[in-house]
């Protein structure tokens, strides 16, 4: 060990960002580049009946124009969210039923508009309901210990309430984009395109475009923002590797509008929750009754489960959880940062919240009395659950000793003054199957390979401190090569699971190379090494823990709310890169408060499309939202979740602090508010 771990490090393509060479899918130098525009459908659901094509296909410097009928045909089409122009079926408005390649983007975009498309339209659904005819459970009820009905009816305190959470988008900073080129003679297609695991966009395409794994290679050094929308290839993937099928030996260029960011890269489900929580007089739960309902798209069957978050966090001897999802003509959701356990704490610790006031307990002192001594859901042993820390750090920080319980009662000038907290969970996430090349290019510098991404959370500079510590050398030592699937298999930065996997990845291939080559390996020495297996030992569960701690101003002329004070404590294990974990944190609660006071897209029910489709309408929040705000965590290392004693830390920011935001809300106002996000006309 060099202490590489655990140094605040710049990133060490800081500079490269910054100047503006690190090169994100859309801008490496292509030769032959042509531009790809699709079209999209302008119904619901429904089929089409005509696709005329020729006003296009005449118009000067258009290529090819794709349809349902001429496009290349996929070798397989299990998965409908990517069986692209494959039938005349529309399923969702906006849906991609065509495209036009032609020697500029301005052009393709132009000839588009000339397709004319004729449908016989049905009728469509996109409102979510929890008692829609359609819906269906996920799974049976998760029930854990005594009957949750009769626990309740003997529950000295009981909090029976409905939530809910909007849809939301991810906006990455960097719209999607996908350029392909298919070289005809090798039978090789190259895909450059943005997204958080070069090696999954391979496994999910190779097969669907008939190649074998060795014919497809994914290019994605820099990655501007994902937030779960990368984590996986989407509609517009296959339309440029489709579109390089269809001319041969040109680059075809694809970067989706943001208004297409609405459309077809995933999206956070609404949610609707019913949570029953059942206490003695002291507030100790002894039952947790949550059922949650999310939307399903017809070509896809991604679950926003938001009840799940219910089954470990607090002790009780009673649960019920279950989730249900409700069919709609909607595009298919997908990964949004802490999918589920985002507004599935909303919920709980608003709950929560609400029950600490009823039974006359301080917020703080409730979830100390709940906590669980094992994982309530399995019985496990907790490789390490310092929540209690958490909540008594945070507290400190914050200075939440002697606050005053009573709502509505504090003003500044005209401001109403409220204090709030909620806890924050997120699983350790540790996906085997990552591999490392570790080569040793002489006079002590080594090169480590593997396929991982770094999406904008400080990748290349974790894994280069990781190296460093594994190989015993300074980290300027090491050169990471990282976002390319030519390189080692590595899995996806998703679940934020990314530095656990590649991490563990790394130190098991430099132990393998210290091995196989000693303290003095030749130049040139090189060995691949990984991890198969998730190092968890049986009958243990570990997890991210976490405490928000929030004051708001509320002004009772305007109903606007201000968050002039945040501040978070987590417990993540050991902190790899101070400095890009705190930002990784800071990040998840900024998104908390934007999803608390800001994020909605609005579905039209008549049309079946988002509205808020730009960042004019659909609001997050700019500088002058963020006051004072941060993050720390506690000294800690977990060497039973990984062999660096890290934990994951890229979700869990925004998990709990749009609770703690509304929370104190209520203890501003009075106004017990269940619904996000809060905005001023909910206040007023
Ligand atoms: Mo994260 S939503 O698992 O990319």
């Amino acid at each position: 060990m060099t202490g590489a771990i655990g140094t605040s490090t710049a990133r060490v393509d800081g500079i490269a960002k910054v100047t503006g060479t690190a090169r994100y899918a859309y801008e490496h130098p292509f030769t032959d580049p042509v531009y790809l525009y699709p079209v999209q459908a302008t119904i619901t659901r429904g089929k089409i009946d005509t696709f005329h094509a020729s006003a296009a296909e005449e118009v000067d410097g258009v290529l090819a124009v794709l349809s349902p009928w001429n496009a290349p045909r996929l070798a397989d089409i299990s998965d409908p969210e990517l069986t692209l122009l494959q039938g005349p079926e529309v399923k969702f408005r906006g849906q991609i039923i065509g495209a036009v390649i032609a020697t500029t983007p301005e052009i393709a975009r132009y000839a588009q508009s000339l397709v004319e498309v004729g449908y016989a339209e049905e009728e469509h659904d996109t409102v979510l309901r929890t008692d829609h005819p359609d819906r269906y459970p996920e799974d049976d009820p998760q029930t854990i210990g005594d009957d949750v009905d009769q626990a309740l009816s003997d529950a000295e305190i009981v909090i029976d309430q409905q939530y809910s959470t909007p849809e939301e988008h991810n906006t990455p900073m960097e719209p999607h984009t996908s350029v392909a080129r298919w070289h005809a003679e090798e039978q090789h297609l190259t895909l450059t395109t943005a997204t958080q695991g070069p090696h999954s966009v391979v496994d999910t395409l190779a097969p669907l475009l008939g190649l074998e794994p060795q014919q497809l290679r994914v290019v994605s050094p820099h990655v501007g923002g994902g937030f779960g929308s990368k984590a996986a290839p989407h509609a517009h993937d296959v339309l440029a590797a489709l579109g390089a099928m269809a001319v041969p030996g040109r680059s075809v260029k694809y970067a989706i509008t943001r208004q297409q960011g609405f459309v077809f890269v995933g999206y956070r489900s609404p949610t609707q929750q019913h949570l029953r929580l059942g206490a003695r007089a002291d507030g100790t739960l002894t039952a947790i009754d949550h059922e949650s309902f999310s939307q399903v798209s017809p070509v896809g069957s991604f679950s926003e489960n938001a009840s799940s978050i219910s089954a470990s966090m607090y002790a009780a001897d009673s649960r019920r959880l279950v989730h249900h999802l409700v069919p709609l003509d909607v595009p298919p959701p997908h990964w949004m940062r802490a999918p589920g356990e985002a507004p599935g704490m909303f919920a709980l610790e608003v709950a929560m919240d609400e029950l600490a006031v009823a039974a006359g307990v301080d917020p703080v002192e409730l979830r100390l009395r709940n906590d669980p001594p094992r994982d309530p859901a399995t019985g496990n042993r907790w490789t390490s659950r310092r929540l209690v820390d958490c909540l008594h750090e945070g507290a400190r920080q914050f200075g939440w000793q002697d606050r005053d319980p009573r709502p509505g009662v504090r003003r500044d000038g005209e401001w109403l003054v409220g204090t709030g907290m909620a806890s924050a969970t997120y699983p350790h996430v540790m996906m085997p199957g990552t591999k490392a090349t570790i080569r040793h290019n002489g006079a002590g510098r080594y090169t480590v390979r593997t396929g991982a991404a770094d999406i904008g959370t400080g990748a290349w500079t974790t894994l280069t401190l990781i190296s460093a510590d594994a190989l015993g050398i300074s980290p300027d030592r090491v050169t990471m090569e990282i976002g390319d699937s030519s390189l080692p298999t590595a899995t996806v930065a998703g679940g934020s699971s990314g530095t656990s996997s590649w991490g563990s990845a790394i130190v098991a291939a430099a132990e393998m190379f210290r091995r196989q080559h000693g303290e003095d390996p030749d130049a040139g020495a090189q060995t691949t090494g990984g991890v198969s297996e998730d190092p968890l030992a049986e009958g243990y569960t570990a997890a991210s823990f976490g405490a928000h701690f929030v004051e708001v101003r509320v002004h009772p002329g305007t109903g606007e709310v201000r968050v002039p004070r945040m501040r978070g404590v987590f417990s993540i294990g050991r902190v790899i890169n101070p400095r890009t974990v705190r930002s990784q944190l800071l990040g998840g609660m900024v998104m908390g408060v934007s999803m608390a006071l800001h994020e909605r897209s609005v579905r039209d029910p008549r049309f079946g499309h988002v509205v808020t489709q730009d960042l004019a309408s659909y609001h997050v929040p700019v500088h002058a939202d963020i006051e004072d705000m941060d993050a720390s965590w506690l000294d800690d290392s977990d060497e039973l979740a990984t062999p660096m004693g890290s934990r994951g830390a890229g979700e869990i920011g925004i998990v709990g602090s749009a609770a703690a935001i509304a929370n104190a809300v209520y203890h501003a106002t009075g106004l017990r508010l269940r619904h996000l996000p809060l905005t001023p006309a909910v206040l007023l």
